[in-house]
């Protein structure tokens, strides 16, 4: 089963029972992966007008940054952060916010870049104008970077690393109930890019996966904290 609908499948269950979602994108861009029920209230904060302008999906937007601003009570049945966290310098800031922002029995879902991955080194420590040539050359995508669009500049902090993640749920009363991993640089979606990554990617991965007695992992990760009241 694809990652993402057995993801959706989690996220569903979890919601099992709730009547009248109210739901988070926490850095929506223009983009969802995970769907809600038609009656769900959906709102979408982004630090960019011009993403929130190309967002059709919304019941209402905030301009704001995610690190700071302030919802006030515990008003969310699902917080979504997807592919936004590795972009923040402060991103626990915005974790904690995330905490305090979802009501008992609630649930936040990370998608987000594993920092102690191939993929995850290179992009942490590769400056910005590097991965906008990425993004044209080896992804093709030809206007990358101009006018408020990907890719985002990048901190990919250590405080994302997947156990100050368990830390961080272990401290705010909140419990991983899924967790799964990925290698967005599979072989497949690399093959028809480039050559030169498909011929050198797989091989410097498993090696330097073996080197590291696996300290080195999947790419990406999809977590699920959920805050419930046996865990407070
Ligand atoms: C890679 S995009 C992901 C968008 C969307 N979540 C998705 O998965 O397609 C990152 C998004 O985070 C937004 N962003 C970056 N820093 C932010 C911040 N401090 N507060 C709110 N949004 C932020 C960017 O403007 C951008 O729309």
């Amino acid at each position: 089963m694809d990652k993402i609908l057995q993801l959706q499948s989690v996220v569903n269950k979890l919601l099992d029972g709730k009547t009248n979602i109210k739901a988070l994108e926490a850095g929506c861009g223009s983009y969802r992966f995970i769907q809600f029920d038609k009656n769900a209230y959906v709102i979408g904060i982004d630090i960019s007008e011009k993403q929130l302008q190309l967002n059709s999906y919304l019941s209402e937007k905030i301009l704001g940054d995610i690190q700071y601003y302030d919802f006030q009570n515990p008003i969310f049945d699902v917080i979504i952060c997807w592919n936004v966290l590795e972009h923040l310098p402060k991103p626990e800031l915005a974790l904690e916010n995330f905490a305090k922002a979802i009501k008992d029995d609630s649930i936040i879902v990370l998608a987000l870049p594993n920092v102690l991955s191939l993929k995850g080194i290179v992009t942490k420590f590769t400056p910005h104008w590097f991965h906008i040539l990425f993004y044209r050359y080896i992804w093709g995508i030809k206007n990358a970077g101009k006018n408020d669009t990907a890719p985002f500049k990048c901190y990919l902090k250590f405080s994302l690393r997947i156990q100050a993640i368990k830390r961080f749920a272990i401290n705010n009363s909140l419990r991983i109930v899924y967790f799964d991993n990925y290698d967005v640089m599979d072989i497949d979606h690399i093959r028809g890019r480039s050559k030169i990554l498909y011929v050198t990617y797989k091989p410097l991965m498993i090696f330097l996966k073996t080197i590291s007695f696996g300290k080195l992992g999947c790419s990406d990760f999809f977590v699920i904290l959920q805050k419930t009241q046996k865990a407070r």
